[in-house]
């Protein structure tokens, strides 16, 4: 197990109906942006019952933050931030709008260009010496962003990380209930979302890590256990629960103290959504099975325990046992309408050379735990993935 050190200050308020504990989360004194996406919150009533939460405080609500949160609409809200001397953020949405409300957080007094920050993978205090709190109320569980100081944002073709540990949420509210009205296809992309953010975690090489292992083991096994249901009874409390729960713990940083890390699915997915506009879920649906494949051999101790322990699969040789658990994940995503073939989107060979050249764009030439997934090896995926 490698040396770490842990932080996660994002107190969790997990339940039913638990909106009036916002009043004593969010201080007293707090001019509040409220932020959202299209429309679903606004819809569902939910943004009248946050704001009523929030009493007698100054509230300004600022709507539109989209799928892939855009650089130049988050600008807007910053520019909100400044004409209201806003001192509180209060996210009300799934993973984009908390991570888009995390940009805000870093932009509102940023000296410099705000744009400089997309790509940064440890914005500090140095950087940016006022940042915003922000609270968040969840509504997708997926990303894991209601929990953890990570952000995606995009700029035209540009999907890039912003990372800072100043941008951890000062409470999530996870109510299950506030999930019910999500399509299927949404819930679908929240169990793949969680699932791949635990495989990049855990499907890489040993280290002895044993309990980190078996926390990653029982997250796969819980999402394959309750993801068909997720969606069947989009109403279902308890199943849903777990859903929120298992999203959350896939990516708070629990389970990837101390083990190597992979992370080549979601920066080559990344580029999929930049350039064709497929969901993230489904863009991490069509590369891990062929990553997997293509990287077998460099992944085979991992890919034996994760066969035996996560689908029983014990029978044959270490490779039979790989690509048989290769091929049950597959059937896995599939299994949740989630089609794992780039044809299936839509996409033929002659678009790889563009994930390429963007891969090539953003610095993504080293990619993996090994830091050995070129831009010839991503080919070799993408082929597989047709
Ligand atoms: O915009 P509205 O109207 O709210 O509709 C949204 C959106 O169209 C809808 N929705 C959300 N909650 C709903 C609902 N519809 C009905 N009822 C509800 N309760 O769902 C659509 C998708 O929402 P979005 O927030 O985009 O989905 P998700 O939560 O999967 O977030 C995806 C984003 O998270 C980033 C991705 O890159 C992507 O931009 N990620 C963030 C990470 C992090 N911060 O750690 C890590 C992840 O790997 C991921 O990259
Ligand atoms: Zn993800």
């Amino acid at each position: 197990m490698f040396d770490f050190e842990f932080h996660n200050p994002t107190h969790i308020v997990f339940g039913r109906d638990r909106l009036g504990r916002i009043d004593r989360l969010v201080p007293a004194d707090a001019r509040v942006l409220v932020t959202c996406g299209g429309g679903s919150a606004v819809r569902s009533g939910l943004i009248s019952r946050v704001k009523e939460a929030l009493g007698r405080r100054f509230v300004r609500e600022f709507g539109g933050i989209e799928p892939n949160p855009q650089f130049d609409t988050l600008m807007k809200a910053v520019a909100e931030v400044r004409a209201h001397a806003i001192d509180f953020l209060l996210a009300v949405g799934g993973g984009s709008v908390i991570d888009g409300t995390k940009f805000v957080a870093l932009a509102a007094h940023f000296e410099g260009d705000p744009a400089t920050l997309l790509g940064q993978r440890n914005v500090t205090s140095a950087m940016v010496p006022r940042v915003l709190p922000l609270g968040t109320v969840l509504t997708l569980p997926a990303a894991g962003s209601e929990m953890n100081s990570g952000a995606v944002i995009s700029r035209g073709r540009d999907k890039l990380p912003v990372l800072s540990s100043l941008t951890f949420p000062r409470f999530s509210i996870l109510d299950p209930s506030l999930t019910f009205s999500l399509p299927a296809r949404q819930v679908a992309n929240g169990i793949v979302d969680a699932f791949v953010h635990t495989t990049e975690q855990y499907l890489t090489y040993p280290v002895g890590a044993i309990l980190q292992d078996r926390m990653a083991e029982a997250i796969l096994a819980t999402l394959i256990e309750i993801g068909r249901k997720s969606i069947d009874r989009p109403d279902d409390y308890d199943i849903r629960a777990q859903h929120v729960w298992t999203a959350t713990m896939a990516l708070n940083g629990i389970i990837g103290v101390g083990v190597p890390q992979d992370w080549a699915t979601h920066m080559i997915a990344h580029e999929l959504t930049a350039l064709f506009g497929i969901d993230h879920g489904q863009s991490l649906a069509i590369v891990l099975p062929s990553l997997l494949s293509v990287r077998r051999q460099q992944k085979i101790a991992k890919l034996v325990q994760y066969a035996d322990r996560v689908w029983g699969i014990r029978e044959g040789t270490d490779l039979e046992k790989a690509d048989a658990a290769i091929a049950s994940t597959r059937a896995f995503f599939e299994s949740l309408d989630v089609p794992t073939r780039l044809s299936a989107y839509g996409i033929g060979a002659d678009r790889i050379p563009e994930v390429l050249d963007q891969l090539q764009a953003h610095g993504m030439v080293a990619l993996g735990e090994h830091r050995d997934i070129t831009p010839e090896v991503a080919a070799e995926i993408l082929q597989r993935a047709l």
